[in-house]
């Protein structure tokens, strides 16, 4: 049962993923946008409200959010289809980690919209340190691609 997937099937998650890492630096320009839009002066403030930035950023954050989930779901299934097992290595665990950490981010959303300043500099920091973890991400995953292609 093993040998009867397709080969291609292990290129799914990695290129989601790079698509998803450029879907995160799009969230975060919005999510900087945002902030200017609510301490800028007056007349910063003027130009950017009619472009909805915290709006767009709500949006395209939730998409990261839901992707990077079944993302992170479809990289274990594959893994474990593959080997019938999974391996409790780097990659699994920060991808848990980051999982973990955009999925609380995201629920600060209700206090964030309230002015709770807490939950905003939470958000921002849970948000930035999974940008972070997502570089090296990538790194561990590209080696895995490696060893793919090399045992293929
Ligand atoms: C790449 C990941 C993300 C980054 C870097 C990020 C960053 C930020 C930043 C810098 C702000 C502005 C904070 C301020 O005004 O001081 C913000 C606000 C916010 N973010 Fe995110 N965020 C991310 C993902 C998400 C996700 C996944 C959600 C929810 C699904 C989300 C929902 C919100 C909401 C509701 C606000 C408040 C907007 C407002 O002022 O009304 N963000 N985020
Ligand atoms: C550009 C970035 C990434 C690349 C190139 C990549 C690549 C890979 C590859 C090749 C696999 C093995 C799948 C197979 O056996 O065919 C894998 C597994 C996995 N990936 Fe990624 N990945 C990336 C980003 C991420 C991210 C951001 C997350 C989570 C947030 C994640 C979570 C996982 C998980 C949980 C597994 C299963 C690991 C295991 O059980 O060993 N990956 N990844």
């Amino acid at each position: 049962m093993l040998a009867t997937l397709p080969f291609s099937l292990n290129f799914a998650h990695p290129l989601a993923e790079w698509g998803l890492l450029a879907v995160g630096g799009w969230a975060l320009y919005l999510g900087i946008k945002a902030k200017k839009t609510r301490t800028g002066t007056p007349e910063q403030r003027k130009e950017l409200v009619p472009k909805k930035f915290a709006q767009r950023h709500y949006l395209w954050g939730s998409i990261l959010l839901a992707v990077m989930t079944l993302g992170t779901l479809g990289g274990m299934a594959v893994t474990y289809l593959n080997n019938g097992k999974l391996f409790v290595g780097p990659h699994l665990l920060v991808g848990l980690t980051m999982t973990g950490m955009i999925a609380v981010a995201a629920s600060l959303s209700p206090l964030m919209q309230r002015g709770n300043l807490i939950a905003r500099k939470a958000h921002v920091g849970l948000n930035m340190g999974m940008l972070t973890l997502f570089l090296w991400q990538a790194v561990s995953g590209m080696e895995i691609v490696n060893k793919i292609w090399t045992n293929r």
